[in-house]
């Protein structure tokens, strides 16, 4: 059976981007595949974040995934910081790799723009405790949105420096593509993102919260017809009504559009709907875990201790070949 990784973020509840851009993938994947899935904390205070609340976004992150259908029956779930050898494993990878590729990194670049006065070395490590993360089990396959690439391009990278270096050991990961996996933001360009407020749609979003998220979606006045456009608010709602809808719908307001007859208000009612319904069973199986707290700390603690052996048997080898053990 193919190794699978993928982390999350620990940001909080999940929205619609994270789930049709990785855990649907992680739901397929555990079918079939010896998956670990893990909450990335320690990549999640490489940027500004509020301490008193970091627990709490892990478990919420924690919850959506059970939620969503992750099965600890079918795979391991995991919180990065309670694996300590994820930043062992780091640490001796950065040894191999280049400064200057890390600082080239698109990822790397836009973060520095983004938070001018926060650039720390935690930043531009990020994409070596990455790879880490995913070596540390020698994962083949990695379900993440088609930005990661960059840094599974890193990863084969430092797999195929350490092989040549210390011997044949870790596999090249490769990005899992999933279906509908890019999910634009609500506010008219770029992908959905919890940093951009007004962008997402969480996955604990009632009807009446998803309505409104909609409503305030940038449209035109609906008079313009021809094709759809590229790009912009409306080309973002067309993407998500046929991620959602169907094709039924999505044809119908398409045609709309070329006829000049478009109400928005209409699309965004139906969208509004649509999301809903696939969102309403995430939601009952999230309530019952919400009040079921102890099982939820159960799950966690067999599979971290679970993930804690896989890791320290890759420790020892990943040792043994740098020399550090004899
Ligand atoms: N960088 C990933 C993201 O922002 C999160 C992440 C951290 C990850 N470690 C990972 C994803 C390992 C896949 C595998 O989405």
């Amino acid at each position: 059976m193919k190794r699978v990784y993928s982390g999350i973020r620990a940001t909080g509840r999940l929205h619609l981007g994270n789930y049709m851009g990785a855990v649907k993938g992680m739901l397929a994947l555990q079918e079939t595949h010896d998956c670990v899935f893990s909450v990335v904390d320690l990549h999640a205070i490489t940027t500004p974040y509020d301490p008193s609340s970091l627990q709490q976004n892990i478990r919420e992150v924690i919850l959506d995934f059970l939620a969503a259908g992750l099965d600890p029956q079918k795979c391991k779930l995991e919180i990065q910081s309670r694996v300590p050898q994820h930043t062992e494993l780091a640490y001796l990878l950065s040894t191999i790799y280049p400064v200057s590729r890390l600082e080239d990194l698109p990822t790397y670049k836009d973060k520095k723009a983004q938070y001018p006065k926060y650039i720390n070395m935690g930043l531009l490590y990020y994409p070596v405790l990455m790879a880490a993360d995913v070596l540390l089990y020698k994962g083949e396959l990695v379900p993440v949105g088609i930005d990661q690439e960059p840094h599974l391009e890193v990863m084969r990278e430092i797999a195929r420096k350490f092989n040549s270096v210390y011997g044949e050991t870790f596999p090249e990961p490769q990005r899992f593509k999933t279906e509908g996996e890019y999910v634009p933001s609500l506010v008219g360009s770029g992908k959905m993102s919890k940093t951009v407020e007004g962008s997402y749609i969480n996955l604990t979003d009632d009807l009446e919260t998803i309505k409104s998220r909609l409503a305030k979606a940038p449209t035109d006045s609906g008079a313009i017809g021809g094709n759809i456009p590229q790009e912009g608010g409306v080309a973002n709602l067309f993407t998500l009504l046929r991620l959602f809808g169907g094709k039924e719908m999505f044809t119908k307001f398409v045609q709309d559009y070329h006829e000049k007859k478009i109400r928005y208000v209409e699309m965004k009612e139906v969208l509004a709907e649509a999301i809903y319904k696939e969102l309403q069973p995430i939601q009952e199986r999230r309530k019952e875990f919400e009040q079921n707290p102890k099982l939820v700390d159960e799950i966690l603690n067999t599979s971290i201790s679970q993930c804690r052996q896989v890791a320290e048997e890759t420790m020892k080898e990943v040792k043994e070949k740098m020399g550090l053990v004899s």
